[in-house]
């Protein structure tokens, strides 16, 4: 089975502090899609259940949630035991197991930017939505790898480190054409850019350096030693803390219908 990038002991905590930074707020987010109380809901990479939380808080009843990593999805288990309407599954993406064309809606969020086979990924979660239903992806292109700083030994390593990589760290500009030739319709697809500056800056420093940590054993791989992973990490960290050095990521929102008509005529094509 294939490894999250920034697989740790201590990630279900960082997923917990990111989602206090505002550029990562659920609420804003979820906002932007339509929701009625009676969808059945799947949260597709729902790691630890934030999203599933705030779903349960929106008044959404029937939720699933899914996910690879056996420590988040017994921390949303244990999360959810009281509510009978809330299920968490173990599986990849790639093959989930779960009743084909039983959802209403499919949310998936800050998953693609860590998945190597996307294709793969939206046939299994197209076939699990009803006709009409509908896939919404929150997605970041350039997270971490958005960053101009005057330490242009270390600007080469960032751009080494992403040509080696993977995963693609710009997947959310391309799934709006991906899903349309997947046989979706009606879809709607919006960017916004953030800047870390200041205090949003600081706590990013904070989420970054948790990142690095969760992601020793895996990103580590793509320097020559472990040490200059941790140089590497420390001369990051170092440059982010300059205000003339840019950082910034574009969050993409985008809403899909699956519809069986649709796909007959595209096939028809
Ligand atoms: C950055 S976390 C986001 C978690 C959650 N969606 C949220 O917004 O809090 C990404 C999650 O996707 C899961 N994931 C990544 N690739 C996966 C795959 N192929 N199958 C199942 N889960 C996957 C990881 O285990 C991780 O929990």
């Amino acid at each position: 089975m294939k490894k999250y990038l920034i697989e740790g002991t201590h990630e279900i905590d960082r997923l917990a502090f990111q989602n206090k930074i505002d550029v990562y707020d659920l609420k804003t987010e979820l906002a932007s899609f339509n929701w009625k109380f009676d969808d059945k809901v799947l949260d597709a990479g729902c790691g630890s259940g934030n999203l599933t939380q705030e779903l349960i808080q929106m008044g959404i009843q029937k939720i699933d949630g899914i996910d690879m990593s056996s420590e988040r999805v017994a921390f949303a288990r244990e999360r959810f035991s009281s509510n009978k309407n809330v299920n968490i599954y173990k599986a990849n993406l790639e093959a989930t197991g779960l009743e084909k064309s039983s959802y209403d809606k499919i949310i998936c969020r800050y998953v693609f930017e860590h998945i190597t086979e996307p294709i793969e990924i939206f046939s299994e979660l197209i076939s699990l939505i009803k006709d009409k239903g509908k896939i919404y992806i929150i997605n970041f292109d350039d997270i971490f790898f958005g960053f101009y700083t005057k330490n242009h030994v270390l600007n080469k390593k960032l751009i080494h480190l992403k040509s080696k990589l993977p995963q693609d760290f710009e997947i959310g500009r391309k799934i709006p054409q991906l899903l349309a030739s997947l046989g979706l319709v009606d879809i709607k697809w919006n960017a916004e850019t953030y800047f870390f500056k200041e205090q949003r800056l600081e706590l990013e420093i904070t989420n970054t350096k948790m990142r690095l940590e969760q992601g020793r054993s895996t990103l580590s791989k793509y320097f020559d030693s472990l040490s200059d992973y941790d140089k590497f990490c420390e001369e990051y960290l170092e440059e982010m803390k300059d205000p003339n050095n840019v950082l910034y990521a574009n969050k993409f929102l985008i809403s899909a219908e699956k519809s069986l008509i649709g796909k007959i005529l595209s096939l028809s094509k």
